[in-house]
């Protein structure tokens, strides 16, 4: 089995939790997603890279695969924000090792607006899936569920 490694966020992994970030949002299927929808939804910069690394309300963690960072997730108040994997590295347990270490940081319940294409993943770890949530991204509503674990 690979072995995975979770570390926190450091300011030299902008730039590649950007490129994961944008690349699992483009890679989800067109069915799910439109490319439309999918376009105001990744992000175009290292902006939001850099918040979530360096903003103090912040805890983010980045997952490494023979010392390349090939996932992230983050957590802000208690609630489960991001989690994203490089699309070449999904399906071997990089997210569920994240979001194990994640859920250690938090206090249950937990909450997250999870992806129609995420459902099943969270369906997996013990996440009920309570209502449709929608979120904006530049004038575009992504529908997206609400998951709740107690
Ligand atoms: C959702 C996501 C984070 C899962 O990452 P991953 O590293 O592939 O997940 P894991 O390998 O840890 O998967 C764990 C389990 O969930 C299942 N799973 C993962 N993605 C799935 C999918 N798209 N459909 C069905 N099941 C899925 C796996 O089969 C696995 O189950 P198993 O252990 O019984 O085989 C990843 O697909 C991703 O980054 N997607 C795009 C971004 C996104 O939607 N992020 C979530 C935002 S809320």
């Amino acid at each position: 089995m690979t072995n995975i490694i979770i570390r926190p966020a450091k300011e030299s992994d902008a730039e590649r939790i950007f490129e994961i970030h944008r690349n699992a949002i483009l890679n989800i299927e067109d069915y799910l997603y439109s490319q439309e929808l999918k376009q105001a939804w990744a992000p175009e910069n290292s902006k939001r890279a850099e918040q979530i690394i360096t903003l103090e309300q912040y805890y983010t963690v980045v997952a490494l695969i023979d010392k390349k960072v090939i996932g992230f997730g983050s957590i802000i108040e208690n609630n489960l924000k991001l989690l994203y994997v490089d699309p070449d590295f999904q399906k071997r347990g990089v997210a569920t090792k994240i979001l194990k270490h994640l859920e250690e940081k938090l206090t249950k319940p937990i909450e997250s607006k999870v992806s129609k294409n995420a459902v099943e993943f969270y369906h997996k770890h013990g996440y009920k899936i309570r209502s449709k949530a929608t979120v904006m991204f530049k004038n575009k509503s992504i529908d997206t569920f609400l998951a709740w674990k107690s």
